[in-house]
């Protein structure tokens, strides 16, 4: 069986904007925003209109391009200057997923030898393009590899967004149930609704219910019940950047559903690709773990739910120690056991 699955889409390169799907605002509305300027692309990644690392690696591709456009010179070393300090710029917009980094600096490296201004501001694009259309591939091939680590009938858990509108299409994490969808494979989601900004309550379920996949929602407190009494057989997660040894750090929860996958003798899956792998970085411990605004967790949906002037720490990642991870799954297949030696030997 092959069914057709309605699979959406959050980046949309137009030559003159980009345009993508506004996550704040799913599932009440389906808003689409066009980037024109690079402070509105910086500004769309840090307010999470945009979020999930391989979309921000594409989403600031496409920004830098569209900036390289306006730059008034015909010096390909001024050219270049303006090209860094925007890079830095855009670098700034958040700081834990390397996708945003790596697809930058990608663009740099890009334009190296080229000889002309025209020529570089044509193969900035280009190479913006060609990575938000291997990202596709990259997903799919994921979503091949971790449908074989599960069998009909399975129960899966997630935590919150490494869905189609996260990368360029499928997803990380989510790949493997629009591909069981399509070839007739029942897989059941489980999906944690993820605080303070409720990435799984709003976008994983609005997702997977678009698709047709099979989707609860619970609560993150809801966790080792939902596991203990649904029979919950496999956890697995995306990632935003792991380290040299496999620590991986992903959205704020995943830390304690691995904990969780191991008391219950569960295996707990990351899936991610090579561009989220981040050899510079050698250990968790060297992870930069952004934290964000008090009002993410004081409020919901715009309504205080805490007394004014409470404290509050809110950091939007944590990081999975590799001992909790079963396995790692990316797009040249899966990898177990030893980290640092499996993951050098990918690149
Ligand atoms: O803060 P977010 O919503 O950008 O965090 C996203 C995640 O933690 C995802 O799991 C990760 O980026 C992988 S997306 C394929």
């Amino acid at each position: 069986m092959n069914e057709t699955v309605t699979i959406p889409r959050s980046v949309e390169w137009n030559e003159t904007h980009i345009t993508i799907l506004n996550q704040q605002k799913l599932p009440l509305e389906t808003e689409y925003l066009e980037l024109k300027e690079i402070k509105d692309v910086w500004e769309a990644i840090f307010s999470l209109k945009v979020r999930g690392a391989p979309a921000i690696g594409i989403t600031a591709a496409y920004g830098l391009a569209l900036a390289a456009q306006s730059y008034q010179t015909e010096s390909i070393i001024k050219f270049k200057q303006l090209l860094q300090k925007d890079r830095d710029y855009l670098a700034s917009s958040r700081p834990t997923a390397v996708n945003l980094f790596w697809a930058l600096d990608r663009l740099l490296s890009s334009v190296e030898n080229v000889s002309s201004v025209n020529e570089a501001k044509t193969t900035l694009i280009h190479e913006a393009i060609c990575i938000q259309i291997e990202d596709e591939e990259v997903c799919r091939q994921i979503g091949e590899h971790a449908l074989s680590l599960f069998k009909d009938g399975d129960k899966i858990l997630t935590i919150c967004n490494a869905g189609s509108i996260a990368t360029a299409k499928y997803g990380t994490a989510l790949a493997p149930f629009y591909l069981a969808k399509e070839k007739g494979i029942e897989l059941k989601v489980f999906a944690s609704e993820t605080r303070p900004v409720l990435q799984g309550a709003r976008l994983t379920t609005w997702e997977l219910m678009k698709a047709g996949v099979d989707v609860t929602l619970i609560t993150d407190n809801m966790a080792a019940q939902t596991i203990l009494t649904k029979g919950i057989n496999a956890v697995i997660v995306g990632a935003d950047r792991i380290a040299a040894n496999g620590d991986t750090a992903n959205k704020i929860g995943t830390f304690g559903l691995a904990l969780l996958a191991k008391a219950f003798n569960i295996p707990f899956y990351v899936a991610a690709p090579l561009s989220t792998i981040d050899l510079k970085t050698n250990t968790g411990a060297d992870i930069p773990i952004e934290e964000r605004n008090a009002d993410e967790v004081t409020h919901i949906s715009g309504t205080r739910i805490a007394p004014e002037g409470v404290k509050v720490y809110n950091p939007a990642f944590d990081v999975t120690p590799n001992e909790l991870i079963t396995a790692i799954i990316t797009e040249k297949g899966i990898i177990r056991g030893n980290y640092t030696e499996a993951l050098a030997n990918l690149f």
